[in-house]
């Protein structure tokens, strides 16, 4: 209990001070406030434990070390740490609430890796409890391992386009971690409900459209989000394989998920890449599976970051290695630009 003492003390002005936290983080710390710390202690492995939890999460070097070095403490970082037990908190409380909209920001660069990692540490401390509620759901060790170990490829893309230890895409792993997104093989996906909240999709039909598409299509229909983690071939085998698994999946553990249709909103769905690359790339497969929904968005730096891992200031930046990478800058070249599209199938 004395661990617990220490942070009790403090009020979020104390630690917004002493960490000189940003007054847009004031909403933030004030929502934390009232959330408290957990009941019990944090159960933040150390050492070897943290290596092989870390490990399980699919944290690799030189990330792992620098991690699981540098894991707080409630002594040696009292108002990280009061910042830290919140923030588990209300994620643990948060698990199994798929609409939960909490808002999981950033701190400022000036608290170097610890703040980098902050919410690394907050998934940590999560796993096993996140892990636990799988099992409660009859869901297997490995879909729940794998959905997890997201959070490491994470790490490795926040390393490829930094150069250095840490985590900002926390929104996106804060979807694994309250049961809303499934690894089911090469793919992943997370129920919904049509034009419902944030999952949007980016665009869908109205009004006539929407009708003439009968059951399955509404506002407020069950839905299954797709998308497309980096990593291996996106084969067509594996394609069909995890889309089986998704509709089995769903049926067996969220049966009150009632769906017809999957969605998929993506750079990977601009049907403007299938004038480009050959029609027996895994690309442009993939794209055939979909129908197109009417409406695009233009998103040139999404796509350079997806393919190269960064916005270039100027193309002339780039040194393109793959036929992808020559398409995406001859079409910018050519004065065209690159655009998100949603498109579903029927499960
Ligand atoms: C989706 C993905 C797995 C497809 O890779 P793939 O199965 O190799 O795709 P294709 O077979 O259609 O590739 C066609 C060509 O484009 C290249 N290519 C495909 N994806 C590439 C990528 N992300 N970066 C660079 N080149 C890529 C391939 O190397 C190949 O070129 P080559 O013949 O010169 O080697 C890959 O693009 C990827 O990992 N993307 C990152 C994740 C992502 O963007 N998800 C969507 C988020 S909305």
């Amino acid at each position: 209990m004395p661990l617990r003492r220490g942070t009790v003390e403090l009020s979020p002005a104390t630690v917004a001070r002493r960490l000189e936290l940003p007054d847009q983080l004031t909403r933030w710390l004030d929502s934390l406030e009232p959330v408290g710390p957990p009941p019990d202690e944090v159960p933040m492995p150390r050492g070897q434990a943290a290596l092989e939890q870390l490990g399980r999460l699919g944290v690799v070097e030189p990330d792992l070390t620098a991690i699981a070095q540098a894991l707080p403490t409630p002594e040696q970082q009292p108002e990280l740490w009061w910042l830290l037990e919140r923030a588990y908190h209300q994620v643990r409380l948060d698990i199994g609430r798929w609409d939960a909209a909490t808002w999981l920001p950033s701190l400022p660069a000036h608290l170097g890796l610890l703040g980098r990692s902050f919410w690394v540490f907050v998934f940590l401390a999560a796993a096993e409890e996140m892990h636990a509620w799988h099992t409660r759901m009859g869901i297997g060790d490995d879909v729940s391992w794998d959905t997890l170990a997201d959070l490491g490829r994470h790490i490795a893309r926040f390393r490829r386009r930094n150069d250095t230890t840490g985590l900002d895409s926390q929104f996106w792993i804060g979807l694994h971690f309250r049961g809303a997104l499934y690894a089911l093989g090469r793919l992943q996906f997370n129920p919904y409900r049509l034009r419902m909240g944030m999952a949007g999709p980016l665009f869908w039909y109205e009004g006539a459209a929407a009708s003439a598409l009968g059951p399955g299509f509404q506002v407020g229909d069950g839905a299954l989000g797709v998308h497309i983690p980096a990593g291996g071939a996106l084969s067509p085998a594996a394609c069909d394989e995890s889309f089986a698994m998704a509709g089995r999946f769903f049926r067996r553990h969220f049966p009150a998920h009632d769906f017809a249709v999957a969605t998929c909103t993506s750079w990977l769905l601009d049907d403007q890449l299938a004038e480009y690359l050959r029609p027996t790339t895994n690309i442009v497969q993939f794209q055939k599976r979909f129908q197109l929904v009417p409406g695009v968005r233009e998103d040139d730096r999404g796509t350079f970051e997806f393919v190269f891992d960064r916005v270039p200031e100027s193309l002339d930046d780039l040194a393109p290695r793959t036929q992808l990478e020559r398409v995406l800058v001859r079409h910018v070249q050519a004065g065209g630009h690159w655009r998100l599209r949603t498109g579903w199938l029927r499960l």
